[in-house]
């Protein structure tokens, strides 16, 4: 008998999950209605700006409707809408659909200790609603979207309390859905806060994001809720699935010079697997220690109990969630290397890659490496929760949006993660991000799209809202049905 399968592999699993990613405070909109109360996210302005904005010294997270523009506040009215948006996600052959759960919804100032019903309502008939169609929830718990109370009052994730918060929503949330719910994730992105503290943690510079110690505190409360929510769903039932969520992003070295060669290894302990080691594996890295020294952060200033310790040891995670969007390249000794503009993650530029209208360096082959390099050190399930591409989409005079570019995009990245199954990694699935157009993150713009579907709306928050099938649509549709061989 043969011990290793020589055929290559040209198709899907059958039980692969197919599907797309949103977020409730990009799509939703409805921000202050039945009951649910404003998330940090309700507070940044729109436009490129958001961050500078939410970076000066003296943001105070007040909302000003005749100063700013807050697209979050009406999403896509998808709070509305979502048994259409559903629908379209069912006739696109979805086998799962990740979204979250707004907390703002469920405990509108997070500090509550009974949950809003309404809210409550809403993702019973979400979900519902998805489980007519045979499609599969995936929810991440906390998504960019802190109660605001929770940074204003508490000084966000750096606060020990949140842990007892989270875990409340957490565990509301398990308890009511996981009989229909089977996959989870903790936290989005949870290592986006060595770039963006203010929305994964709740810390701008007037509660404290400029001093590392704040971050890694928030970081180090955040591993233990994680932990407990791990906990809790699996004495619900074994059978949940709850898994981590990092943003992934390849790093190459600029060139074989060791001394890239110790930076991009730095880089990679660091951006890529710093959160996922503790997740995953249950303890800190050894490198821990480097990171704080690096950071000027005096260890006796931070709060990590023995019995934190051995929480985040016995609730590791199930499977590794993760977005990818693109790579970057470190180079340490070049004083004048060109810094790729608007790259997420900074870095310098890579002569061999294109870049997105937003400067995102474009790179599936990355998306393979990047596969091999979670499944090779974690050897746990892998799921590519978030990836795409957003792009500025032109509505033709017929009614029709010719998204060939997006396509070529997708296809790319099919193609790569077909490689790394080959490689011998598992996958569970693929959940391309904005499966129907939404809220930019970074920008808040409506105008970077990523979806399969258009909605008519734009920066300023006019347009009808129809929702319009771009040919990503029927093209994605072919694929599912195919299990990616007709790509
Ligand atoms: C990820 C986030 O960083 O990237 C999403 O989890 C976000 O919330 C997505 O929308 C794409 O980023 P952006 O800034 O283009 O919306």
């Amino acid at each position: 008998m043969a011990v290793f399968n020589g055929t290559p592999i040209t198709q899907f699993p059958k039980d692969f999950l197919w599907g797309g990613a949103t977020a409730a405070n990009q799509l939703e909109g409805a921000w202050n209605q039945d009951g649910k109360g404003p998330s940090i996210d309700d507070a940044l302005p729109g436009g490129k700006a958001r961050f500078a904005i939410a970076g000066s010294p003296d943001f105070d997270w007040q909302i000003d409707e005749k100063k700013y523009l807050y697209p979050n506040h009406r999403g896509i009215e998808h709070y509305q809408y979502f048994k259409d948006d559903i629908k379209l996600f069912a006739e696109m052959g979805f086998k799962c659909y990740r979204f979250s759960v707004a907390w703002s919804r469920i405990f509108p100032q997070g500090d509550e200790t009974t949950p809003n019903e309404a809210g409550l309502k809403f993702y019973d008939q979400l979900i519902d609603e998805c489980l007519k169609y045979h499609i599969e929830p995936v929810i991440t718990i906390s998504h960019y979207e802190l109660p605001l109370n929770l940074a204003k009052k508490y000084g966000g994730w750096k606060n020990r309390q949140l842990i007892d918060f989270y875990q409340r929503f957490a565990e509301v949330i398990l308890k009511r859905y996981s009989d229909r719910v089977h996959y989870w994730m903790t936290f989005n992105e949870i290592n986006s806060a060595f770039h963006f503290p203010v929305m994964s943690q709740g810390l701008v510079p007037s509660t404290g994001s400029q001093d590392f110690t704040n971050i890694f505190q928030a970081w180090h409360n955040q591993f233990v809720a994680s932990a407990l929510a791990v906990k809790f769903a699996h004495q619900l039932d074994l059978n949940l699935k709850i898994g981590c969520m990092i943003l992934y992003a390849t790093s190459y070295p600029v060139d074989a010079d060791p001394l890239n060669q110790l930076a991009n290894l730095k880089v990679n302990q660091d951006l890529n697997f710093f959160c996922a080691d503790v997740q995953v594996r249950g303890k800190y890295p050894a490198t821990t220690a480097r990171l704080l020294r690096e950071h000027h952060v005096d260890p006796q200033k931070l709060t990590i109990t023995e019995q934190d310790l051995q929480l985040i040891a016995a609730y590791p995670v199930d499977y590794i969630g993760f977005s990818y969007y693109m790579s970057t390249v470190t180079d340490v000794t070049h004083q004048n290397a060109e810094n790729v503009a608007g790259n997420l993650v900074g870095g310098v530029k890579n002569p061999f890659l294109k870049t997105s209208d937003w400067g995102w360096q474009i790179d599936p082959t990355g998306l393979r490496i990047a596969l091999n390099q979670l499944y090779g050190r974690y050897q746990k399930p892998l799921f590519v929760v978030e990836n795409g591409l957003g792009a500025v989409d032109k509505l033709t005079v017929a009614g029709k949006i010719h998204d060939d570019y997006r396509i070529d995009y997708l296809r790319q990245h099919i193609k790569a993660m077909l490689g790394a199954l080959n490689d011998g990694v598992n996958l569970m699935g693929y959940t391309p991000w904005g499966c129907i157009d939404l809220v930019s993150a970074s920008t808040g713009q409506m105008s970077k799209r990523y979806g399969f579907i258009y909605v008519d709306l734009d920066d300023q928050g006019q347009g009808s809202l129809e929702r319009i099938r771009k040919d990503s649509f029927y093209w994605y549709q072919k694929v599912i049905k195919s299990q990616g061989q007709e790509i």
